[in-house]
C-alpha cells in the first residue's frame, strides 16, 4: 500500500481553491488538476509500505502531539521546482510554527520504522495541478500573476490523517487509514 499523512483542508478554503482551479482549468486544460475533494496538505510521504508494517506506524502516530493546533492561512500561488521548469503547481500555505516541528517528528518517527528521511526541508503546499511534461501557457503565467496574492482562507487543524492512496488511470484515489488527534491535553 502507498501512504502518506495529510491535514485535511477546511471546507471554506476547499471551495475557494475549487473555484480557482474552475478558473484556472480552462486556461492550461493539459495539466492534471487535483479534483477538489483530493486537495489536502501532506506532512510525510510515506511511499509504498508492505501491510503488515501497519500497526507500527499507527503507533508510532499515535504517539506525535503538539501543544496547540496548527494555524494555517492559504495565500498565493507558485510553481515547484522553479516556474522554468515546473512540476506541481500549488497553492501556498503559511503555517504556525507547530506545523514544521510535526513534519519533522513524522520524518523521524517513520525513519526509525525504517523509511527513508526527506531530503529537502519540509515546504507545506497545496499542489492544484501536475504538469509532468507539459508546459504552462502565456494565458496561466499571466492568470498566476494576476492572482499571485490571492487569499483562500485560514483554519486550523488538531488531528494528521493517515491516508492511502490508489492510483487509478482517473487519478488519485485516497482513502483514510486513520486520524490522530494531535493536540496535548493538558
Ligand atoms: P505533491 O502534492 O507535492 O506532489 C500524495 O502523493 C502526496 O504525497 C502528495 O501531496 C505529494 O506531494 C506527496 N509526496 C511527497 N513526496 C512524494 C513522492 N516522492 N511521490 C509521490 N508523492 C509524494
Amino acid at each position: 500500500m502507498r501512504l502518506f499523512v495529510a491535514l485535511q483542508i477546511a471546507s471554506e478554503v476547499r471551495e475557494s481553491l475549487a473555484a480557482l482551479i474552475a478558473e484556472f482549468r480552462p486556461l492550461a486544460a493539459k495539466l492534471k488538476w487535483v479534483r477538489a475533494d483530493n486537495l489536502h496538505l501532506t506532512l510525510k510521504f510515506i511511499g509504498e509500505t508492505e501491510s503488515m508494517k501497519l500497526d507500527a506506524i499507527r503507533m508510532a502516530l499515535g504517539e506525535l502531539r503538539s501543544s496547540n493546533p496548527v494555524e494555517l492561512q492559504v495565500r498565493g500561488l507558485g510553481f515547484f521546482p522553479n516556474a522554468r521548469w515546473p512540476r506541481v503547481f500549488w497553492a501556498g500555505v503559511q503555517a504556525s510554527d507547530n506545523l514544521a516541528a510535526l513534519a519533522a517528528d513524522l520524518d523521524a518517527a517513520c525513519a526509525t520504522l525504517g523509511f527513508a528521511r526527506e531530503k529537502h526541508p519540509y515546504s507545506p503546499h497545496l499542489t492544484l495541478a501536475r504538469l509532468e511534461s507539459t508546459h504552462p501557457t502565456g494565458a496561466l503565467r499571466d492568470a498566476i500573476e494576476r492572482n499571485a496574492a490571492r487569499e483562500f482562507g485560514s483554519f486550523r487543524a488538531s488531528q494528521f490523517h493517515l491516508i492511502e492512496s490508489k492510483l487509478k488511470p482517473v487519478g488519485a484515489e485516497y482513502t483514510t487509514v486513520q486520524s490522530f488527534p494531535f493536540v496535548s491535553e493538558s
